[in-house]
């Protein structure tokens, strides 16, 4: 089984990256959270941080793009090919509303023509002689906007062209991030789709990935986001590892903050940062509920750090 680290926005940038690949290798593919491209093709400091080729080095990164307008596709993998990419993700996926509101993400699944018409140009910029040359494009969907069953017709779409992978999160946009995934649809792509399929969705133990792969047994690759967030070795230990010692999740921890400090200015955006981490890796703490609420109200670094230090000291691990 491959081992994907899903995008998410505000947390999985390259510092994270680099910290997780060292600490817990293993992971095949780490995707960026989306780059919303502009028509140059100009990235944002955050965005040119995260995808330069030295902060991501002996790291497989896949930049993702969040866009329904094919040039403006083109011209930013283009230039993401110059950096050396070689795959390209499309994010069809983001429920959020400023996002939908636009078409983009999985808003953009609300226009089968369209998301027809804009796989048609970019894919006639593909292949050798194109001007995408050699670049491999994959997708991250979602099964449609309202309703599951529109995925009957949008996985038709993506069956007409050469995808490098389909990873599908079988929830609508209306589903947000809760509420039941739908197998049945994950087992429909599964079967139909012409390129090999991701499976992404709630994989936080390793019995949800024993379900998994009893309910298919092809499958060969799966995406997980909050899971890892929670848990940074979870991916190890669904392979027959250990559980990661508080040792290791305390080098994890002090690695990123340390790096944070450097690279951000001031103590207020670090702990910000942080404090989203926690938001996920406090759920590993059997007993942390007084640290991290410590954690959680910290404005200097010194009470962040001395709440830090009491929740490793004084509690335990699930
Ligand atoms: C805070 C947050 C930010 C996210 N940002 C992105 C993103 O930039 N691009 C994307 O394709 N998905 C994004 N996602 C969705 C995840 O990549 C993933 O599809 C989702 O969390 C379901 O997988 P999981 O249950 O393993 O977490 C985000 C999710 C969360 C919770």
């Amino acid at each position: 089984m491959e081992y994907y680290f899903a995008p998410m926005e505000g947390i999985t940038g390259y510092i994270h990256r680099n910290v997780h690949h060292s600490l817990f290798p293993g992971i095949s593919k780490y995707f960026t959270a989306f780059i919303a491209p502009g028509q140059k093709g100009k990235f944002s400091a955050r965005e040119k941080n995260d995808i330069l080729p030295d902060h991501n080095r002996g790291i497989c990164t896949v930049p993702q793009l969040l866009t329904n307008n094919p040039q403006d596709f083109i011209t930013t993998a283009m230039k993401l090919g110059e950096m050396g990419y070689r795959e390209i993700n499309l994010n069809l996926g983001c429920p959020s509303r400023t996002v939908v509101t636009k078409y983009r993400g999985s808003g953009f699944l609300a226009k089968p023509g369209e998301l027809d018409a804009f796989f048609a140009e970019v894919f006639s910029a593909c292949g050798g002689e194109g001007s995408l040359g050699e670049m491999q494009i994959s997708v991250k969907t979602r099964l449609g906007v309202e309703e599951p069953e529109e995925f009957f017709r949008i996985l038709d779409i993506y069956n007409r062209y050469p995808l490098k992978e389909l990873i599908i999160h079988p929830r609508t946009q209306r589903d947000f991030y809760s509420g039941p995934v739908h197998m049945d649809l994950f087992s429909y792509g599964a079967e139909h789709s012409r390129c090999p399929v991701c499976y992404n969705g709630d994989i936080r133990t390793g019995e949800d990935m024993r379900a998994l792969e009893e309910r298919f047994p092809a499958l060969d690759r799966v995406m997980i986001g909050r899971g890892l967030l929670v848990d940074p070795a979870l991916h190890l230990q669904l392979q027959g590892g250990r559980m990661p010692d508080k040792a290791a999740l305390r080098t994890f921890h002090d690695r990123i903050y340390d790096w944070y400090r450097q690279e951000m200015p001031g103590a207020r955006p670090v702990l910000f940062k942080m404090k989203e981490l926690w938001a996920y890796m406090g759920q590993l703490f059997e007993d942390g509920r007084r640290p991290l609420k410590k954690i959680r109200k910290a404005e200097r670094t010194e009470a962040y750090e001395a709440a830090v230090e009491e929740l490793f000291r004084e509690c335990h691990t699930v």
